[in-house]
């Protein structure tokens, strides 16, 4: 398909803002080496309204969500991780899954509608549960960035490990991206079961030097949250604020996700939401920590991999139930309005509210 033409033609403001998201994180030709060709985004800079995300996707067997999901008309498409099912310790066969990848009408399609950013998870990093002793993890990053098309001048290319930053749009409606990498630089779990309510295999390591991110990583995180910004999403390829089940997530690592909290409070940065995948089911967990503003972790698992038959596990900050099919996530910003809302949902095959909160932008602020 020629993303210049068809829907690309009726969709303005998508373009517009696309092509703002591309200029500040240096995606100016998104995907043009598994596509071919750039795309020719418009000149709007305006920040999205409308922002989908999913995890979990193996191309190699049928994804109808991505056209679920492209005509949407979304402004943004945040892919969270597992973006493929490589599971080598052979570049050739993640080449190869990457290009199965690319080479898939739905994406492409889905590329047609918006920009994609992603970060990875275990799956496209390189085996299950991979953390920084996996062998192949330059090589991993260099076909993660070469597939994404992150210029060779971009800044992503100057650090290890894939994570990045960019605000979009003008004071008042500035929406912050945040892609954290959660693998590159994470110590070894640990493994282990506690004896009751956790079904995963690890336990919570409160050992010196357990880290999810890294120092560089963190030092940079505080960087990013000390720019202005309304919005903020934080994508993270794990579960931010579950309650631990002993699958990966940052509840595995209770001092980095106390750091997290400490990092936004010490940065005073408000309008923060995070984006997770990696469980193959859906939730909205909710979690008040002391000194502040109610977090929001929104998991959006799998696009194409789910396992119903596995129930969910116990978790004490989880909205509304989980949704254990095919899904994607989506946020809408009613910038335009006075006291502006903000729309999370978990979407299903057919594009159908699964699971949903609406809040004012105002709440994600601190107290006076
Ligand atoms: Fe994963």
């Amino acid at each position: 398909m020629n993303p210049g033409s068809g829907s690309r033609a009726s969709a303005p403001r998508a373009a517009g803002n696309a092509a703002a998201v591309l200029r500040a994180l240096g995606l100016g030709t998104l995907l043009v080496a598994c596509l071919g060709s750039p795309v020719p985004w418009g000149a709007q800079e305006e920040a999205p309204r409308r922002v989908l995300f999913g995890s979990c996707l193996d191309p190699s067997r049928p994804h109808p969500i991505l056209d679920t999901a492209a005509r949407m008309r979304p402004d943004l498409f945040i892919f969270l991780g597992d973006n493929i099912y490589a599971d080598t310790r052979n570049p050739a066969v993640l080449r190869e899954k990457y290009a199965a990848l690319g080479a898939s009408a739905g994406f492409r399609r889905l590329l047609s509608a918006c920009p994609l950013l992603a970060t990875w998870d275990d799956h496209d990093y390189g085996v299950n549960d991979a953390g920084r002793a996996f062998p192949m993890k330059r090589e991993s990053r260099r076909q993660f960035l070469d597939f994404w098309s992150v210029p060779a001048d971009s800044p992503r290319r100057a650090h290890e490990g894939v994570y990045d930053a960019a605000v979009i749009g003008s004071p008042g409606r500035r929406l912050q991206v945040i892609l954290l990498d959660t693998r590159y630089f994470r110590s070894p779990l640990l493994p282990g079961r506690l004896p009751r309510h956790t079904r995963g295999p690890y336990l919570p390591d409160l050992r010196p030097g357990a880290s999810l991110l890294g120092e560089e990583q963190w030092h940079w995180l505080e960087e990013r949250l000390r720019e202005p910004a309304e919005l903020r999403l934080i994508a993270s390829s794990i579960q931010v604020l579950s309650e631990h089940h002993g699958w990966e997530a940052w509840a595995n690592f209770p001092r980095e996700q106390e750091r997290l909290f400490e990092l936004l409070r010490s940065t005073r940065a408000e309008g923060v939401l995070f984006l997770s995948g990696d469980r193959h089911f859906a939730e909205i967990s909710r979690r008040g920590e002391p000194g502040l503003y109610p977090l929001y972790d929104i998991t959006s698992s799998g696009l194409n991999l789910r396992f119903p038959e596995a129930a969910p596990n116990p978790n004490r900050y989880r909205l509304d139930g989980s949704y254990l099919f095919e899904n994607f996530g989506e946020l809408e910003v009613a910038w335009d309005d006075a006291d502006p809302g903000l729309r999370m949902r978990v979407a299903d095959l057919a594009g159908e509210t699964r699971l949903a909160a609406s809040i004012r932008l105002r709440e994600l602020r601190f107290a006076p």
